[in-house]
């Protein structure tokens, strides 16, 4: 997917950011950094200087890392990838920046596996601009599937086990890879050092995928705050009338078009129920039953589960039964309260933001479409006259509701 609008990490060069940055004592840096307002970009929004801070306090004499994640878990939304493949160079003097914040000495860039282009420009950037990083910064790839970019997962992988969660406290802040202190941040969120750096603006902006129903597909750049009309407009408005916004990537929830009004911000998503995620948004198109979208992105999560925990193995693969049997015409009422609840078991007890934000589909879906639950359920039919059967007895597992 093409990058389409010229804007401030994707074009921004800041060449002299770095020298600039080893002039300043870490502390200094950090602060720097504090007053710019960056938050991390890989979903969550955790302010980057305290990270920083953290993984400075926890060095108690030894060597911390930097790891950058560029790994692009959501399919649909290649953000690093296109931003790597456009201005690696900028991307590297940030990793090189944190670095001397936090006194690391070796950095690591974690790709997906298909992210060839990235990959090349990485690799040609690193070797180009060696000298002036100063740094060992080496090119990891994952596993492919969803769970390779989370950060326990992915810090498992580069200790060459399997890409599975792990509970914190500890965080990889204190014992990260090797059990050092570790800074995992997006590739987006470090590419941003460099500007916040030389030019001491506040971070601003933010890549987001725009999918679905809209004329022009793509990865744009755009403000913080930017109202998800506005995104779907700037990627050449939509190919059809809209029913939902889907937000998010797999695990965020599905607002109604008539929300097109909400902010892309960290707080005004999580208020609208969903989260900023994989920063995907995807317009979809009337015509589209919601309980089947819902359970497809169920049905994805219990593939990609690392299924170390069970109030996400049992829980994602259980809402996919009880959502396919809704849409086979086998729903009853009371499948909605124990939605609810396996709900609250996930977000209450998984032990990773997977299997903690899934639930927000279900949430937003049950609130904004409440219809496409009733007609599946009351009577009998799919609201839209698109669900296929795919069960034929319901999904029972024990006694129930
Ligand atoms: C299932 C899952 C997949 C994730 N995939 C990515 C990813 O591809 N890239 C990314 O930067 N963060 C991803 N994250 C978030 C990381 O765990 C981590 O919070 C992030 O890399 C920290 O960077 P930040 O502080 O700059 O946001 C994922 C989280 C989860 C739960
Ligand atoms: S919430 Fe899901 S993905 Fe995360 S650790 Fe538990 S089983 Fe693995």
């Amino acid at each position: 997917m093409p990058a389409r609008t010229a804007a401030r990490i994707l074009d921004g060069e800041a060449r002299g950011a770095l020298q600039r940055a080893r002039s300043y004592l870490p502390e200094q840096l950090i602060d720097a950094v504090e007053k710019s307002g960056l938050r991390g970009r890989g979903g969550a929004g955790y302010p980057l200087a305290d990270k920083l801070r953290a993984v400075r306090r926890n060095a108690d004499g030894r060597q911390p890392y930097v790891v950058a994640n560029g790994y692009d878990a959501d399919p649909g939304s290649p953000l690093a990838r296109t931003l790597l493949a456009r201005n690696a160079a900028t991307a590297l003097r940030g990793i090189a920046i944190a670095a001397h914040a936090v006194d690391a000495k070796e950095a690591f860039v974690y790709l997906h596996p298909g992210a060839t282009e990235a990959r090349a420009a990485v690799e040609r950037a690193i070797a180009d601009h060696q000298d002036e990083l100063g740094i060992a910064i080496e090119v990891a790839l994952g596993p492919g599937g969803f769970m390779g970019g989370e950060e326990s997962a992915l810090l498992a992988v580069l200790e060459s086990r399997r890409a599975m969660a792990r509970q914190r406290p500890p965080y990889p802040a204190s014992q990260g890879l090797n059990l050092r202190p570790t800074l995992v941040s997006s590739i987006e969120t470090l590419a941003w050092l460099p500007l916040v750096v030389e030019e001491q603006v506040r971070a601003s902006t933010k890549l987001v995928s725009v999918t679905g129903a809209v004329s022009h597909p793509g990865v744009y750049e755009v403000a913080l705050g930017t109202s998800l009309g506005d995104i779907v407009s700037e990627a050449g408005g939509t190919t059809a009338k809209l029913k939902g916004l889907h937000v998010g990537g797999p695990t965020g929830g599905i607002l109604n078009a008539t929300r097109s009004d909400t902010r892309f911000d960290f707080d005004d998503l999580r208020v609208a129920g969903t989260h900023m995620g994989s920063a995907q948004v995807r317009a979809i198109p009337v015509g589209t039953c919601i309980v089947n979208e819902a359970a497809k992105l169920f049905a994805y999560l219990a593939r990609e589960s690392c299924a170390i925990c069970v109030p996400c193995r049992v829980g994602t693969k259980r809402v996919q039964g009880i959502l396919e049997g809704m849409y086979s015409g086998l729903g009853r009422d009371s499948d909605l309260p124990w939605l609810d609840e396996l709900g609250d078991h996930m977000e209450r007890f998984s032990l990773c933001g997977f299997g903690i934000t899934a639930p927000s589909i279900l949430r937003t879906t049950m609130r904004e479409f409440p219809d496409d639950y009733r007609i599946h359920i009351q009577d009998m039919r799919c609201p839209e006259g698109s669900c296929t059967p795919v069960r034929s007895r319901r999904y029972e597992t024990m006694a129930q509701p």
